[in-house]
């Protein structure tokens, strides 16, 4: 029987397959999620039990970025593989500091699109655009970037928890050059990234091939691979670290097992 169909989920969405927007939606404790996605989350669960607290950690790296880039001048933000809305949105972080401060969120799935429309309804200061990180064409030359964006200012580019969707196969990196290309001297690239670096024999310990069954395969990279795409920003201290060690606030939740962030996090900055 195919599943139903809740009043809020656009059209067009395929409701057989876990997505992993909507999966991380339920890591994080939102309502935007199907049962394929729950049950998929919830078997996820009993192979890396930490997976919520790696999708916390990531949220809070988010928050910290956001943080610094407009404490280092940043008023307008693109950000790749936006997600669905949840707390602490980059235009929430952003705007609270300074209200001047322009969002273009883009994600290519459906439901993380419909929900950030209705929550940007009011806002005329941010807007989401459904599209690819893989067609920076589209991107920079859409409407809404046009509108939003000014590419002769600084900007934060942001891929947060998204790269490790994009295969080799899709030429990821030559898709981030043609993004940092448009963006103006001074800009902050702000990436984090799946990696299973120092598991030390333990590779198929964090489950990543689990993710083989959504519609959104994970494709972990290496310190070096992440640092490769990050190529041609300098990064800012304290470089590239586990999500939980870059410039993580007295009130976040730190521990002694970094790599349990299962992210690596950092910001680079375009010359
Ligand atoms: C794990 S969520 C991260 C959300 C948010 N950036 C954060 O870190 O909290 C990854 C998001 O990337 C989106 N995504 C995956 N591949 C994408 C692609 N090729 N182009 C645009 N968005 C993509 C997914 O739909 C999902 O919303």
């Amino acid at each position: 029987m195919p599943a139903e169909r809740p009043s809020w989920a656009p059209q067009h969405i395929d409701l057989d397959k876990p997505n992993a927007a909507r999966v991380y939606d339920y890591f994080l404790g939102g309502a935007c999620n199907f049962e394929i996605d729950r049950q998929f989350a919830e078997n996820f669960l009993t192979v890396m039990p930490e997976i919520e607290l790696v999708a916390r950690r990531n949220r809070a790296f988010l928050r910290r970025a956001v943080r610094f880039c407009v404490d280092q001048g940043i008023r307008q933000f693109l950000d790749i593989g936006s997600g669905i809305p949840t707390v602490g949105n980059v235009h929430q972080i952003a705007q609270q500091m300074a209200p001047e401060c322009r969002v273009l969120y883009v994600d290519n799935e459906p439901v993380a699109v419909a929900h950030s429309e209705l929550m940007l309804e009011h806002n005329p200061n941010a807007a989401v655009l459904q599209a690819d990180l893989r067609d920076p064409a589209t991107v920079l030359g859409s409407e809404s970037a046009r509108q939003l964006l000014d590419f002769d200012a600084p900007m934060a580019l942001l891929m947060v928890a998204v790269l490790h969707f994009v295969p080799e196969s899709a030429h990821p990196r030559s898709a981030i050059e043609q993004y940092l290309k448009a963006l103006a001297p001074g800009s902050l690239f702000v990436v984090s990234h799946v990696s299973i670096d120092d598991w030390d024999g333990e590779q198929s310990r964090p489950g990543v091939p689990s993710y083989n069954q959504t519609t959104t395969p994970v494709y972990a990279r290496t310190r070096q691979q992440v640092l490769e795409l990050m190529a041609g920003t300098e990064l800012v201290a304290p470089g590239l670290v586990w999500a939980q060690d870059w410039r993580a606030d007295p009130s976040d939740d730190v521990d002694d097992k970094p790599k349990h962030s299962f992210i690596l996090a950092g910001v680079g900055r375009k010359s």
